[in-house]
């Protein structure tokens, strides 16, 4: 055979392929094999060397025209079987835009966290840092510092849960006052929110896991006014411009003064209703000056400083500012009751 029936038998078939290939791989073969380097054209291309010196031009130009002609048809081919596939892909990705979406349901936030976050946010806000403290507590931290005596019925079993003879479940977060005065220098100001636990029966308005967010200042020149000042921005930045608190004496050992501190009646604005039954108030918190003699057991100078705590039940915050009247379904995490704190 010579070089010009082998141009045409290449040529015959390559057509003749081209004309059946329907996808891109068989395309690329039939590439390969008539145009790629060890291809047919190509491999004919190389035997020139046979042809007669002038009859090269010649045949040189017949083999170009073949490889263009060839080149060309593949070429259509190729826009061809890119075409089909892209129809092909589109088919497979049509939208049934009449099937029912899935069941998405957003989460929301617990009551306590929000009230948390707003009483975190009023805090922060004036200053004060965030710090916890530990809720498997030493005995240590819980009484003895807090100025809580041995004798003391707050120690009692039946309130407190102990783990062992020195170590409590905390029950209250007065203890991370301890904690902070031992670890910073005065001026002090920090909040710390967190769980608490008293041997308390279930009921409407107990629970024998609870939270509370304690609130500690220690500076030079601290007085009731500052705690008093303090708590009344809290009170209107939680519950609105008309709220302010009512200070009346009460006892911890580890404030002197102390205070039980009330709010005007959310409810009612203080004209007296069911929630503050009749009184126009309703308790939120403890509070007062920090005793001196805690001061000292916590290495403070009582002459050079004077500090104020509080200590508030973020239950209660939560059930005054969402109306709940049963702590229980603060805890039983019915989805019911849950959504309804959706605030988006
Ligand atoms: N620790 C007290 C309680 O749990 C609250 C409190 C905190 C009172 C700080 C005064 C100062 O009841």
């Amino acid at each position: 055979m010579d070089i010009q029936e082998q141009l045409k038998k290449i040529q015959d078939e390559a057509a003749s392929q081209i004309s059946r290939i329907r996808d891109k791989s068989a395309l690329e073969d039939a590439r390969m094999r008539i145009l790629g380097k060890k291809g047919e054209l190509t491999m004919l291309l190389r035997s020139m060397g046979q042809v007669p010196p002038e009859e090269r031009p010649k045949v040189g130009q017949m083999i170009n025209a073949v490889r263009e002609k060839v080149t060309a048809q593949l070429e259509a081919l190729e826009q061809e079987v890119k075409k089909a596939e892209t129809a092909k892909q589109l088919e497979k990705e049509t939208i049934d835009i009449t099937e029912p979406r899935p069941h998405v349901t957003a989460g929301s936030m617990h009551p306590i966290s929000l009230v948390l976050d707003q009483i975190l946010q009023v805090f922060t806000g004036m200053g004060f840092d965030v710090v916890e403290g530990p809720e498997v507590e030493l005995d240590h931290f819980n009484f003895e510092l807090m100025n809580i005596p041995k004798n003391h019925p707050a120690r009692d079993a039946q309130d407190t849960f102990y783990i062992n003879d020195n170590t409590v479940l905390r029950t209250h977060t007065s203890p991370v006052q301890a904690r902070t005065m031992l670890s910073r220098k005065p001026p002090i100001r920090i909040v710390s929110p967190g769980r608490v636990f008293r041997a308390d029966e279930v009921d409407a308005t107990h629970s024998p896991v609870f939270h509370q967010i304690e609130g500690l200042v220690i500076d030079k020149d601290v007085t009731m006014a500052d705690l008093k000042g303090t708590l009344d921005a809290f009170a209107k930045a939680l519950y609105g411009e008309g709220v302010t608190t009512r200070f009346r004496p009460s006892f911890f050992p580890f404030t002197e003064p102390s205070a039980e501190v009330d709010l005007t009646c959310v409810n009612c604005h203080g004209k007296g209703c069911r929630v503050c039954k009749d009184t126009g108030w309703i308790e939120v918190l403890g509070a007062g000056m920090v005793n001196p003699k805690v001061l000292e057991m916590c290495g403070i100078d009582s002459k050079v400083y004077k500090g104020f705590a509080f200590g508030v039940g973020l239950e209660r915050i939560a059930m005054l500012r969402y109306g709940i009247t049963d702590m229980r379904l603060l805890y039983e995490g019915d989805i019911r009751f849950l959504e309804q704190f959706r605030e988006d």
